[in-house]
């Protein structure tokens, strides 16, 4: 079934400004999507959108942070309203790391608001759009660091990944009688800011590829939009409750 009508043109995207999301969003515009392209930081939103405007693509703007319920229910209605949604991505996250002992109640509160809690009601709210509908999908962005400790110590990190997958799992399995999927794909390491700023020297990144993976190279983002725009897709009608692993075999 790969009839592009089955599924509504909307699609918003989480911290879309740069990175994966950015890609994210490019991707789904090239395939005609209507997209919201949602950051906590609007003016880097606003300037990528007026980008990919100038490359004649469909893409508008919004700032959102997804750690604020009912600013996210708002976008989400709102967007809906205009274009319903068909496609919605949860790809803002933040990551750090921190030996354990030195993790506060407070970072662990900020990483979980936005890493695992704004992924729960970005997706109720989508849902509450699509499910009436009976059409349309989410994706989550999980991580290798959902399923493998992270190579540095990133306890609460991997811990919000890890629950973005069973949240990914048990959302599904509930939405599944109304015709709303809901998928996951899970990163290697990519090539983007926040893998960067984890770096702890200059050499850090190429003896990680070294060492953990396999096909020897980082993921450029575009690679990842790829199997969100292929989970977000009529082609994965059947697909829900799957967790999409695009990690240059780090798992194996
Ligand atoms: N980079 C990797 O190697 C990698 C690997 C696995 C998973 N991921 C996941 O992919 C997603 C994107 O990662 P990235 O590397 O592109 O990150 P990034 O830091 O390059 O970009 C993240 C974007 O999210 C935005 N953002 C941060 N907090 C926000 C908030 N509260 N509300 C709205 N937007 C917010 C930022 O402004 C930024 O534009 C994250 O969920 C991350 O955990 C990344």
């Amino acid at each position: 079934m790969t009839d592009r009508s089955a599924v509504p043109p909307g699609a918003l995207v989480t911290g879309g400004a740069r990175g994966i999301g950015h890609a994210i969003v490019v991707a789904l515009a090239r395939r005609g999507d209507r997209v919201v392209l949602t950051d906590v930081d609007e003016a880097a939103a606003l300037q990528a959108a007026e980008g990919l405007r100038a490359q004649s693509l469909d893409v508008r703007a919004r700032g959102l942070d997804v750690t604020d319920v009912e600013a996210v229910r708002a976008a989400v209605a709102e967007a809906d309203a205009e274009d319903p949604l068909g496609t919605v991505v949860n790809n803002a996250g933040i990551g750090w790391s921190a030996p354990l002992l030195d993790v506060t109640p407070e970072r662990f509160d900020a990483l979980m608001a936005v890493n695992l809690r704004a992924v729960f009601f970005t997706l109720q709210a989508a849902a509450a759009a699509m499910v009436p509908r009976g059409a349309g999908s989410v994706v989550n962005l999980a991580s290798t660091s959902g399923f493998t400790a992270s190579t540095t110590p990133m306890v609460p990190y991997d811990t919000s990944k890890g629950a973005v997958r069973m949240l990914t799992t048990a959302a599904a399995r509930e939405l599944a009688p109304t015709g709303v999927r809901v998928n996951a794909v899970a990163p290697g390491t990519v090539d983007t800011a926040l893998t960067r700023s984890l770096a702890t020297d200059p050499g850090a990144l190429e003896r990680l590829t070294a060492r953990r993976i396999p096909l020897g190279r980082l993921a450029e983002p575009g690679e990842i939009a790829e199997a969100v725009a292929y989970l977000s897709s009529p082609s994965a009608s059947y697909v829900t409750g799957h967790v999409l692993v695009v990690d240059g075999g780090w798992l194996t």
